[in-house]
């Protein structure tokens, strides 16, 4: 085994991956395939938890991110990366089960990201729904092999609250059965999150305010021109705000010409600028950004053997991690006979 230190993270398969994802989280885990050993899970269990009545959709976004991770440039040919199944390994839910023994269920029920989210789902919460932080902390430490070792995951700031749990739960079991599983440790980008092209506080799936990382050009165009502005600018020549601005926020964001950002910005706030101009050098922007990334989901899309081979080898490979850490869980908490059955 190498001894480069190991990097887990994972994204819900519920629809391809958009902008905000890439802000959010992907665009930070591609330098750490230079340094770390990475697991980067599709967790379609989890996904379950929010979308159990469609199997379809699941299924389909398990490909669509698979292909998504590919063109961002997520590289599983390297022999330190690899894409991970969550339902591919079923010691997951075992180790979900005994983890769970030693979470009390107010740590879960006041976590600040279960109640919000509990505040879009209402009475329907499952059991599934209100256990998934105790799975997705097995999600994290199957990959511990060393109780000694940290865990970074690199994750939005929603799910800071997540990985808090994690290392409550880690310790919670440590002191009871003694060392068994490592700490994690949060890594939040500095724009953590990309507001919706409405606006809104973020952009989602749901609310259908995204630009999707595969979005053809004459969408990404559709969306720009429809994206929100200074709403109390009425002309071009009235200053502008560019603070908490959508399209300069994507501008900063996404335009690699940063004089131009400079530029633009200046001319906005003296009310020199059309806000069309601005919409169309980003729209210019954005293609450049996306050029490479749909050429890569081109080439993945033409082997779609490649692609599943891709997922199938990970997720062998984390499957026989998580089997040696499902053991030593097993065996500290005294759920092995040795008397009584001889293997
Ligand atoms: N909860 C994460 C999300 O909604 C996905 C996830 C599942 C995850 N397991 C994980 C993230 C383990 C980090 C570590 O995007």
């Amino acid at each position: 085994m190498n001894s480069m230190k190991k990097v887990l993270t994972g994204m819900r398969p519920t629809g391809r991956l958009h902008l905000g994802h890439y802000i959010g989280a992907l665009r930070q885990w591609i330098p750490l395939q230079e340094t770390h050993e990475c697991y980067f899970l599709i967790a379609d269990v989890q996904a379950l938890t929010t979308h159990a009545d469609d199997p379809k959709l699941i299924q389909d976004a398990v490909t669509q991110v698979t292909l998504d991770f590919l063109s961002v440039g997520l590289d599983p040919r390297r022999p330190n990366v690899h894409f991970v199944l969550q339902s591919g390994i079923a010691e997951l839910y075992e180790l979900t089960v005994l983890l769970s023994m030693v979470t009390p269920y107010t740590w879960v029920a006041t976590n600040p990201t279960v109640r919000s989210e509990l505040e879009h789902i209402g009475s329907g919460a499952t059991v599934g729904f209100m256990s998934y932080p105790v799975s997705q902390s097995a999600d994290i430490l199957f990959v511990g092999e060393n109780p000694s070792d940290t865990i970074l995951v690199p994750v939005g700031e929603d799910q800071v609250a997540h990985l808090r749990l994690n290392n409550k739960i880690a310790a919670a079991f440590n002191r009871t059965y003694g060392p068994t599983f490592p700490m994690c440790e949060a890594l939040v980008g500095d724009v953590g999150r990309l507001p919706g092209i409405a606006g809104d506080a973020k952009m989602s799936k749901s609310l259908d305010n995204g630009i999707d990382l595969s979005a053809t050009p004459e969408t990404v165009r559709k969306q720009v021109m429809r994206m929100f502005t200074d709403p109390k600018r009425v002309h071009a020549n009235t200053p502008g705000t560019v603070e908490g601005n959508p399209v300069f926020i994507y501008h900063n964001a996404f335009n690699d010409r940063a004089e131009e950002v400079a530029e633009l910005e200046a001319r906005y706030r003296a009310g020199t600028v059309r806000d069309v101009e601005v919409k169309e050098l980003l729209i210019e922007a954005l293609e450049r950004f996306l050029g490479p990334i749909r050429q890569r989901r081109a080439e993945a899309e033409a082997s779609p053997e490649l692609v599943a081979y891709f997922l199938a080898a990970g997720t062998v490979r984390a499957h026989e991690l998580a089997q040696a850490t499902v053991v030593r869980a097993r065996q500290a908490m005294g759920l092995t006979y040795p008397n009584l059955f001889k293997t």
